[in-house]
């Protein structure tokens, strides 16, 4: 695995194809790069002395020092060319971003490559056609940070085997303030898998989810095998893409891969313990309440709300998704009354009412959280009453000393928004529905029972 640490800690980096012209991939990449990495960087392009004010050079061939990653930004037709340069210059790693390989049919090319990687036996590519990876101190996506968002630091780590849709998820995740540790688009995997890296992320201290877009797997009973085990201590997520006939055709024609049935993938993803997501919206959904929320030890939930309707809609989807709302101990329901007004319910969906004060989410959510009936709480937080103050953040936040999940739904516009991104950085999921809120629930009970099993 010490390769990979080349990929995501390299000390020098070479951009061949580096482009000397504002607007094209090989620029923007160079560009993204210099303002993360710490390392040294050599832009490599024949026709250019400098570019962004790095010295540039003809070829890696050309570089006194060594190059620990070269990332690969030249037209299909002269990569073989460049990384045979690379495996001159003892480059051990190679990120290919160039398309038109086996996705245009293009499978001599590929396997080219592919014998590149046996043969010489010491370098491993990431791609081609792909996005490559970004972290925060090393982000080669060819997106301008205008118009794409890098997110903030957190626990979960994405690969996906479209770069389009794993990077558009880091500019959502980035609007919500959604922390990501590493994402790795791996395109068309000529060499290095989906199943590769969730080994090397399975020991990788700074990832608590491993959430995964996937096309296709090459080898199923090893990716089923490495799931199983790495599961058992870290969780994973994974939406399939292609599961209809068209989208098997579409599959082919994007990574040049075979998609298998749906059917299939579901239940090789049971088998393995691996939750998986039905749409993209679930990806997302899910990552961020399994990489920062404990699992839900049984189907005992409480809501707690501040809006009645938010709270039916809530108690019915936990109802409709296999979650219970038991009653409260007489206790709590007792300690409840003695602060709540008395058009407040004190049945569980918990509705605190349109006059919610922070006060009273923080003594009601404590006393549901240590509550023994209760083993996790979907808190319906409508910012917009005009009793709440901004120290709702901090309430929710100081939840996790119970030990017990929490996700919140706060819909809304600019002024909620703006609390929720407060909430994401503390490791309290945010959902702009209450049914969201609650299936992300619903996904940690699933992650219980995966723990639980032998
Ligand atoms: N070594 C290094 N650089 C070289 C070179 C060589 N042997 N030969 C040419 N170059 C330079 C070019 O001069 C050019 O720099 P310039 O703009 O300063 O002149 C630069 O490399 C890029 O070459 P160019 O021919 O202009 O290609 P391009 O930028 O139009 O396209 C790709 C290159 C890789 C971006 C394009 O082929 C491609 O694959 N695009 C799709 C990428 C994609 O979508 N990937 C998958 C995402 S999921």
């Amino acid at each position: 695995m010490l390769f990979l640490e080349k990929f995501f800690n390299p000390k020098s980096v070479a951009v061949v194809g580096a482009s000397r012209t504002p607007g094209k991939i090989g620029y923007t990449i160079l560009e993204n790069l210099k303002y993360s990495f710490n390392g040294k960087i050599y832009p490599i392009n024949p026709n250019a002395i400098e570019i962004l004010g790095l010295k540039a050079y003809p070829s890696v061939l050309d570089v006194e020092e060594p190059i620990d990653h070269a990332i690969i930004v030249v037209p299909a037709e002269i990569v073989l060319k460049v990384i045979k340069e690379g495996i001159k210059k003892k480059i051990k790693v190679f990120t290919i971003i160039s398309s038109g390989f086996s996705e245009i049919g293009e499978k001599e090319r590929e396997l080219e490559l592919k014998k590149l990687c046996k043969t010489s036996r010491k370098i491993r590519i990431l791609g081609p056609n792909c996005i490559g990876v970004y972290k925060k101190d090393l982000d080669m996506i060819f997106f301008p940070k205008k118009r794409l968002k890098r997110p903030p630091e957190g626990f979960i780590s994405f690969i996906t085997q479209s770069g389009a849709f794993g990077s558009i998820l880091l500019d959502i995740m980035a609007n919500e303030g959604v922390g990501v540790s590493k994402f790795i688009s791996i395109g068309n995997k000529v060499d290095i898998d989906e199943i590769e890296l969730i080994k090397y992320l399975e020991k990788d201290l700074s990832t608590r989810c491993i959430a995964i877009y996937l096309e296709s797997v090459k080898d199923g009973l090893e990716f089923i095998k490495t799931a199983k085990r790495v599961t058992k201590t870290k969780p994973i997520v994974c939406f399939k893409a292609g599961k209809t006939e068209k989208g098997v055709e579409a599959v082919a024609s994007h990574t040049g891969a075979l998609a298998g049935s749906a059917q299939i993938y579901s239940a090789a993803f049971k088998q393995a313990g691996i939750i998986e997501a039905k749409s993209s919206e679930e990806i997302f959904d899910y990552a961020k309440a399994l990489a920062n929320q404990p699992v839900l030890k049984d189907n005992k939930i409480a809501v707690v709300t501040d809006g009645g309707g938010f709270g039916i809609v809530a108690t019915d989807t936990a109802i409709n998704c296999g979650l219970e709302l038991p009653s409260l101990e007489n206790s709590s329901i007792k300690a409840l009354k003695s602060f709540l007004p008395p058009y407040a319910s004190t049945k569980n969906p918990i509705d605190i009412t349109g006059d919610a004060t922070v006060e009273r989410y923080q003594k009601t959510l404590e006393i549901v959280l240590k509550d023994k009936n209760v083993s996790g709480v979907a808190c319906i937080a409508l910012m917009q009453i005009p009793t709440l103050t901004d120290e709702i953040v901090d309430v929710l936040k100081d939840c996790k000393v119970f030990g017990k999940p929490i996700t919140v739904c706060s819909a809304g516009s600019d002024y909620v928004l703006e609390r929720n991104r407060k909430l994401e950085r503390l490791g309290i999921p945010v959902y702009p529905t209450p049914e969201r809120a609650v299936k992300a629930l619903k996904v940690l009970y699933e992650y219980g029972k995966i723990l639980k099993r032998k």
